[in-house]
């Protein structure tokens, strides 16, 4: 798999030959400003939450590539009532696409749209592709829960976890969420967007470090291969 980092807590995943586009909150983020979101391919848009720094470029995005939505039910059925295609999930649920398989998991967060309309449970997601396993955290607090991922779903390749702090974990709990869910190598995500959450990046790397984990923080627009 290879994941680009589009700003905020937006990737741009290329798994067995499709684009999924994760959280796209890409055109009013001037950190993001070189990004092309004009000629980003997406086959799949995966959704962790309706809240409008991970939905704002779900329709633009869908009704340009087509891309199929993959939520939880009710992010699902909002999109799917406004003519989009979607496929709605649940917390715990597992489901086999064409770049491989996707696993809600429980994320300790909220989730409404701008409007207030209620977007179900905020979730994370495990993707499997190409033999690699990757679990996306989603917007959440450090929840025991996540002691469950290794134990049985399995070992993972990489963790993405927020590490802004404010709404989310910050640097200290995400390298705990880390060794909850044993993952060696951290990509984080959902920092320097909005100045609540603006962070030290050497002192974010020096916390995983200290612990034996390797934290990447990639510059917008950078990619990574897992
Ligand atoms: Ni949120
Ligand atoms: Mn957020």
């Amino acid at each position: 798999m290879r994941i680009q980092y589009l700003g905020h807590a937006s990737l741009s995943i290329e798994a067995n030959g499709k684009h999924i586009i994760v959280d796209p909150f890409i055109t009013p983020n001037e950190l993001a400003s070189h990004i092309d979101f004009e000629s980003l391919e997406a086959d799949y848009i995966v959704i962790t939450h309706a809240h409008q720094d991970h939905v704002y470029d779900v329709e633009a995005l869908a009704k340009r590539t087509g891309a199929k939505i993959i939520s939880n039910a009710e992010i699902a059925s909002y999109y799917g009532a406004k003519g989009f295609e979607a496929h709605g999930m649940n917390t715990g649920g597992k489901f086999s696409f064409e770049f491989g398989s996707i696993q809600s998991t429980i994320a300790f967060h909220s989730s409404s749209f701008a409007d207030g309309t209620y977007g179900g449970d905020p979730n994370g997601y495990i993707i499997e592709s190409e033999g690699k396993r990757v679990y996306i955290a989603g917007d959440t607090a450090l929840t025991y829960e996540m002691k469950l991922i290794p134990d049985t779903i399995g070992q993972l390749d990489l963790a993405i976890l927020p590490i802004g702090d404010n709404f989310t974990m910050g640097a200290k709990s995400a390298s705990i969420a880390a060794e909850f869910v044993q993952a060696t190598k951290v990509l984080g995500y959902h920092y320097d967007t909005f100045p609540p959450i603006k962070i030290d990046k050497s002192e974010a790397k020096s916390i995983f470090f200290n612990r034996n984990i390797q934290l990447v923080l990639l510059d917008i627009g950078e990619d990574l291969a897992v």
